[in-house]
């Protein structure tokens, strides 16, 4: 199937048994509690709801990514500019926001289908001073917002999971890469399929892919959770190797004029 600049899977129970398997629970509509095995003391409340798409409903590896940064990041997150990509609901980003006091207000991210969503959940939490929704389709040209907030932590929970998006978030991370050489991107998902493994290889061709400690790595690494960070690639000083613009201009330059 061809990937249109913001493809993602059509929601439906066929296209999430075939997408998302094994075959989640639809549940109905509802909030939830989640603590994160204790690291929120105030727990996040969240609204799932599929009408709109699978992000409506909180996934294992927006689990393990949101325990992994509470636990691990939480200091360093507080003066960070952080950017989460496919938030669904907000799981990953709206726990950082509650238990890491952070000081700029970060950015959940996703479709157009889920920013109604994640508005209600920043809403929910009473984190309107720390977080915001905003529309980012993998692929698309990054939005003035984010080219201007210039993000140095990105959040990716269970991202990888339809086939056809692989190029598109993949471009998107470049995308922002390029933008902040210095940026890290915290990725975690579950290996559904074999496909899904090239996600990883296209990764360590563009970036330097590390599997970070997190001592809960013998639990999920059983439920074929993965989690890893990505950096740019440096050369032999330390400086981030140069990339090429992933927007170039296509018009014909025209001579300067003396
Ligand atoms: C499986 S959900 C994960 C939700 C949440 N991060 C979690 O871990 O619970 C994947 C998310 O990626 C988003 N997504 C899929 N394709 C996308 C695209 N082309 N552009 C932006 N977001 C996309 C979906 O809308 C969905 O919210």
């Amino acid at each position: 199937m061809a990937a249109s600049p913001s493809h993602s899977p059509p929601f439906g129970a066929i296209h999430i048994s075939e997408d998302l398997t094994p075959l989640p629970q639809l549940k109905p509509a509802g909030n939830i509690d989640v603590t994160f095995d204790g690291q929120l003391s105030r727990p996040l409340r969240l609204r799932e709801d599929l009408r709109t798409g699978c992000g409506g409903q909180t996934w294992p590896a927006g689990i393990v990514l949101g325990k992994h940064m509470l636990r691990y990041h939480r200091h360093e997150l507080q003066d960070a500019r952080i950017l989460e990509l496919g938030a669904g609901g907000g799981l990953v980003g709206l726990a950082v926001a509650l238990g890491c006091g952070v000081e700029s207000r970060l950015m959940l991210t996703d479709q157009d289908e889920m920013f109604e969503l994640m508005k209600h959940n920043i809403g929910l939490n009473n984190v309107e001073d720390k977080a915001t929704a905003s529309i980012l389709n993998w692929g698309e040209p990054l939005p003035q917002e984010v080219v201007d907030y210039k993000p140095n932590v990105i959040l990716a929970g269970e991202c990888v999971y339809f086939e056809p998006a692989f190029p598109l978030l993949m471009q998107t991370l470049k995308d922002l890469i390029v933008l902040n050489p210095n940026a890290v991107v915290y990725f975690c998902f579950k290996k559904r399929r074999r496909a899904d493994m090239q996600f990883v290889k296209m990764a360590k061709k563009a970036f330097t892919v590390e599997e970070i400690f997190d001592e809960d790595r013998p639990v999920f690494s059983r439920e074929s959770l993965f989690l890893f960070t990505f950096t740019a690639k440096r050369n032999k000083g330390g400086a981030p190797q140069s990339k090429t613009p992933a927007v170039v201009s296509t018009t014909t330059p025209t001579p300067p004029t003396s």
